[in-house]
């Protein structure tokens, strides 16, 4: 099972958003996905349409071992798509975290429970720099970066970038960083807004050679496909999914080319 994180150290980045797109994409696709809603504020529960039920376990409980972690998987209304769901509850994770021995590995350890059952697990990062963003990101074989196209966008970029450099200083990051994500990249017809094209430009330098993926472009249709649980293909607007048929695009060539990859049982 291929673990991808979308981290972003700043709100409203687009994490919750491309993580869902791309979930969707790769079960579309006839990947085995599971989605992990690793943010307190469970907006991509929200986006899947789970409700939590009193009693019923989510990450919190995951994560502290007080169920195994089939019991916090729920199918979703999706096929090849399922959820390991949160609520505010998730809040009280963070001491948890702080005092366990290697808490940052949480995650990461649960996860490998379910490795031959996934093709790809999906993360959903919180925006700040909390416990439960490290365990995130340290349980990532690819850590996707999506960054708004604006000043606050670039300042998130920077601000991962640094977690990540920190997190491989004492070896607590081993994967790689699949790229940034461009997000709410603003064009009126054919041009493109002055301060998108400049945000993107320098997301290429900051970025120092890291990929920079297609846009996910500032328009209504991606809230539309959220909230009526169709595909923007199926809205019409197929243009709209080049980001995520870029993303699988790169991780099925590099993933396949390793043997012992999910993905390539999948796909051969
Ligand atoms: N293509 C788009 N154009 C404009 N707005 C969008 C687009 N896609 C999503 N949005 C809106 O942008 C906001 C932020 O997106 P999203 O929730 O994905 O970011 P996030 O990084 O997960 O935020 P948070 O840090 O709060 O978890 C949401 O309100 C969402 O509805
Ligand atoms: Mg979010």
């Amino acid at each position: 099972m291929l673990i991808i994180t979308a981290a972003s150290l700043a709100g409203g980045q687009g994490k919750t958003t491309s993580s869902f797109f791309l979930a969707r994409a790769l079960a579309k696709k006839k990947y085995k996905v599971l989605m992990v809603d690793a943010d307190p504020q469970s907006s991509l529960t929200f986006y899947l349409g789970h409700e939590v039920e009193l009693n019923q376990p989510t990450l919190l409980e995951v994560l502290k071992k007080q169920v195994s972690i089939f019991d916090g998987i729920y199918e979703s209304n999706y096929s090849n798509l399922w959820l390991i769901p949160s609520d505010d509850g998730l809040e009280t994770i963070q001491d948890y975290l702080s005092t366990t021995a290697m808490g940052e590995l949480v995650l990461k350890k649960r996860l490998k429970e379910v490795s031959d059952t996934f093709d790809v697990c999906l993360v959903d990062s919180p925006p700040q720099r909390t416990q439960i963003c490290l365990t995130t990101v340290v349980a990532a074989d690819e850590l996707l970066i999506p960054v708004e196209a604006s000043s606050k966008g670039l300042h998130s970029l920077m601000r991962t970038l640094n977690l990540v450099e920190e997190l491989k200083s004492v070896d607590a990051f081993e994967g790689a960083i699949l790229g940034i994500l461009p997000f709410r990249d603003r064009w009126v017809g054919r041009t493109q807004a002055k301060r998108s094209e400049a945000s993107i430009q320098d997301m290429h330098e900051v970025g120092q050679g890291l990929d920079v993926f297609p846009s996910i472009l500032e328009s209504e249709r991606y809230k539309q496909a959220i909230d009526t649980g169709r595909t923007l293909e199926e809205l019409g607007h197929s243009n709209l999914e080049l980001p995520f048929n870029k993303l699988i695009e790169v991780l099925e060539r590099k993933w396949l080319k390793n043997k012992n990859n999910p993905l390539t049982q999948t796909v051969g």
